[in-house]
């Protein structure tokens, strides 16, 4: 509470942000090109209260055994939300610890009865992870699409009041919760009148940043990131190792950059049109060798890297703990407020036998 007051966040606005990330490591260069560089700059206008999720409870649908990686992850996720230039000493900025919010389990736990369990299996994302994770399915990890809905709706905003908008910036992987989390909306609201305000997602420039090994998605189980914090020399062996086109093998041979995911690298990470151009003919007339093309990345990559890097290192500084309690304190008003309508819809407040004298 103290934070609260510290930090003036006691305000309302019409236009709020919520969306996450699990902390099982530290983030990439996938993260920051999907999701984060968005959020900045939604932060940056202003216009919304922000609410940046830091899932460690849906973390654990993959750590149930290794709850020490999130408890350490969980720092180095905030330390990559300053690096990337999230802020949340702002007044409309959040960092939620998402297991410090209880309301988000009641929340879910009714959620799970207006879902049919068939639509969980035919959830792609949930299919996609689910070949990752081989034979251990659990039950948690099937429904936390539905606990993911509870995080997004439980910062609903009046669906009544005109101009009211919750958006749910995130990567493209995220899209099919989001679809998901609208339809336990209006099976709600349908039920038991109009308490939740549908999410609308927004998908960033680059939806899915390929891998270094070339496969569709930068991603830690793959072993094909680039971290935010990793050093330059790090990243240099990273992109010496990538893949290139494969039937480019010798300087002189004729490339494909369209094909080339160090290429696709210079695409996104470049900022002069005029040398990707140059780039992708001298590929392709065989006049540049790989590994000169992958030097020239390797300064781009640090050039973009290094102020990451040093703002990194000053948030070491910084009262982590601090920011998440106030963020999370924020939270918890807002859910108590929410549930507070959810259990009134639902007919479970009971005011005759719990309210004193009642
Ligand atoms: N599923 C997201 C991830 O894998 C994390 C997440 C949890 C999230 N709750 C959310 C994202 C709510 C957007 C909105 O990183």
């Amino acid at each position: 509470m103290l934070f609260t007051i510290l930090y003036g966040k006691e305000f309302t606005m019409a236009k709020r942000i919520l969306t996450g990330i699990r902390p099982t490591g530290k983030l990439h260069l996938g993260h920051r090109e999907g999701a984060l560089n968005m959020w900045v700059e939604f932060q940056n206008t202003g216009e919304y209260e922000c609410f940046f999720l830091v899932a460690d409870k849906q973390a654990l649908t993959t750590h149930i055994d290794r709850p020490q990686i999130i408890e350490e992850a969980v720092r180095e996720v905030v330390l990559d939300f300053l690096a990337v230039g999230l802020n949340p000493t702002k007044p409309n900025v959040n960092f939620v610890l998402q297991s410090g919010v209880p309301e988000l389990a009641e929340l879910t736990d009714y959620f799970t009865m207006l879902v049919q369990f068939s639509e969980m299996e035919k959830n792609p994302t949930i299919k996609a992870e689910k070949k990752q994770l081989g034979s251990a399915i659990t039950a948690g990890f099937m429904i936390y699409p539905i606990s993911q809905a509870a995080d997004i709706l439980l910062f609903t905003l009046d669906p009544a009041e005109a101009g009211n908008y919750l958006l749910v910036p995130v990567g493209e992987d995220q899209v099919p919760h989001l679809e998901g989390t609208n339809r336990i909306a209006r099976a709600f609201n349908r039920r038991y009148g109009k308490v939740f305000l549908e999410c609308t997602a927004k998908v960033g420039k680059v939806g899915r940043l390929p891998g270094t090994d070339g496969s569709k998605k930068m991603s830690k189980s793959a072993g094909n990131v680039i971290q935010l914090s990793d050093t330059p020399e790090v990243v240099k062996k990273a992109v010496m190792k990538m893949f290139t086109d494969p039937k480019k093998i010798r300087m002189g041979d004729i490339g494909h950059p369209k094909k080339c995911p160090v290429f696709i690298y210079h695409e996104i990470f470049g900022n002069n049109l005029e040398d990707q151009k140059l780039r992708s003919k001298d590929c392709r007339l065989g006049k540049l060798g790989c590994a000169d093309c992958k030097k020239s990345l390797v300064v781009t990559l640090n050039t973009l890297l290094d102020p990451i890097r040093d703002r990194r290192e000053k948030a070491e500084q910084e009262p982590i703990g601090d920011y998440l309690i106030s963020g999370t304190n924020r939270a918890r008003e807002i859910a108590q407020n929410t549930m507070d309508a959810v259990r009134k819809a639902m007919h479970l407040d009971y005011p005759s036998i719990f309210k004193k004298g009642g």
